[in-house]
């Protein structure tokens, strides 16, 4: 059996380090034994999360790596782009094994993150393309074996957590043209973090829908990367996310270009179960049945459907998560399970209150 675990959040007034608290709050085997923040840093628990309470009101500390590693075996890092990379060295030197739920460990190399996040990058100098390359990229149904040795995990982005589940069967198994890939995602406002941002406003975001980022959002390299990787050959797709009046969940529509036009959703459908036989944390709905973001709200389950529309030979992949879970945290403490020896879903909700 693996030992119980002693977990530092960093990051933990934000939306990723409320939900990874409140995940650990029904582990059996991690406890929380540092709070890191910046804003929040010196104030005790309850004054600023009165909705959440921790056990013995721990102070918000702020995240020196000694200190960190004086009482923690794992941290999670939930913080803007940039600012992981300034603690990951440190804590790795000590002996704390990390998951990152930023992008800052997310590519293969530092130079592509200096392209992608340029400002950032501006604000963080860096020279640990050493740590970038070690670094497991933590879509957990895909990299189990990895993200178990790992010290470094880069948990992937929300949109592409929803769109790498939804193509990589399908691109794996080179039944779909890699070229002319196109991902329609819909996401909710706890997509842009806690930090006050105009467009996320009640007043600009509610009762609307709107596209954003079109061309160039920064999660469209990071879905390349990993489509690059697994066809052997670099992969330039579209992706186009949108801003809903929700919340939280995520809706990624992925469509390809199928290689054999004779294929049906129920071949497809077999085939994408057969991809996550072994993960409770993917559900293939019967064809006909579409995924809605609420199904998944406040779990760590992705629900996928397929369609095949055989008039234009098109594939219709659509994945619904829940952006702050699956998308964020749950996949985060996902990682933890493995890196501490547990099965992946230990202590995560896979069923939803509903409505
Ligand atoms: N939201 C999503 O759906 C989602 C999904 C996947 C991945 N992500 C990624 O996860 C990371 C966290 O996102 P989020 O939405 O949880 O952000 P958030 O709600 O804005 O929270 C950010 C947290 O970082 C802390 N912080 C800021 N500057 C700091 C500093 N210099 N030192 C220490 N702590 C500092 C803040 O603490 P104080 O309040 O104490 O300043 C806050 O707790 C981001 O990199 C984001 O891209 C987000």
């Amino acid at each position: 059996m693996a030992a119980d675990k002693r977990i530092a959040v960093i990051g933990a007034s934000g939306y990723g380090g409320l939900q990874t608290l409140r995940l650990l709050a029904d582990h059996p085997h991690f406890s929380v034994t540092f709070l890191g923040g910046e804003r929040s840093s010196g104030r005790r628990w309850s004054e600023i999360t009165p909705f959440l309470p921790l056990e013995g009101d721990p102070v918000v500390r702020p995240p020196e790596p000694e200190a960190i590693a004086a009482v923690a075996d794992l941290a999670v890092l939930s913080l803007p782009n940039g600012l992981a990379a300034r603690l990951v060295p440190e804590l790795l030197q000590r002996g704390v094994k990390v998951v990152d739920l930023s992008a800052d460990y997310r590519y293969r190399s530092l130079a592509q993150w200096q392209e992608v996040y340029a400002s950032e990058a501006r604000e963080t100098p860096r020279q640990d393309n050493d740590l970038c390359q070690e670094a497991v990229y933590g879509l957990v149904e895909w990299q189990e074996e990895q993200i178990r040795t790992a010290r470094l995990v880069a948990a992937p982005g929300c949109f592409p957590t929803a769109s790498l589940l939804a193509l990589l069967p399908f691109l794996n198994q080179g039944l779909i043209e890699p070229a002319g890939i196109i991902i329609d995602a819909k996401t909710g406002s706890s997509g842009g973090g806690r930090a006050a941002k105009e467009h996320l406003l009640l007043a600009e975001a509610a009762e609307a829908v709107a596209p954003y980022g079109v061309v160039g959002h920064r999660h469209t390299s990071e879905i390349e990367q990993v489509a690059s990787q697994v066809v052997g050959h670099p992969v330039a797709l579209q992706f186009s996310p949108h801003l809903m009046p929700m919340v939280r969940g995520l809706l990624a529509t992925v469509y390809a270009r199928l290689g054999d036009p004779g294929l049906t959703a129920d071949d497809c459908t077999t085939l994408l179960k057969a991809a996550y036989r072994s993960s409770s944390s993917v559900e293939v709905l019967p064809v006909g049945t579409y995924p809605s973001t609420k199904w998944v709200r406040n779990t760590n389950r992705a629900l996928l459907s397929v369609q095949v529309d055989r008039r234009t030979g098109q594939l219709i992949v659509m994945s619904a998560i829940d952006n702050l879970i699956k998308g964020q945290a749950g996949q985060g403490v996902q990682c933890l399970n493995l890196m501490a020896g547990l099965p992946a879903n230990t202590g995560l909700p896979l069923l939803p209150f509903y409505p």
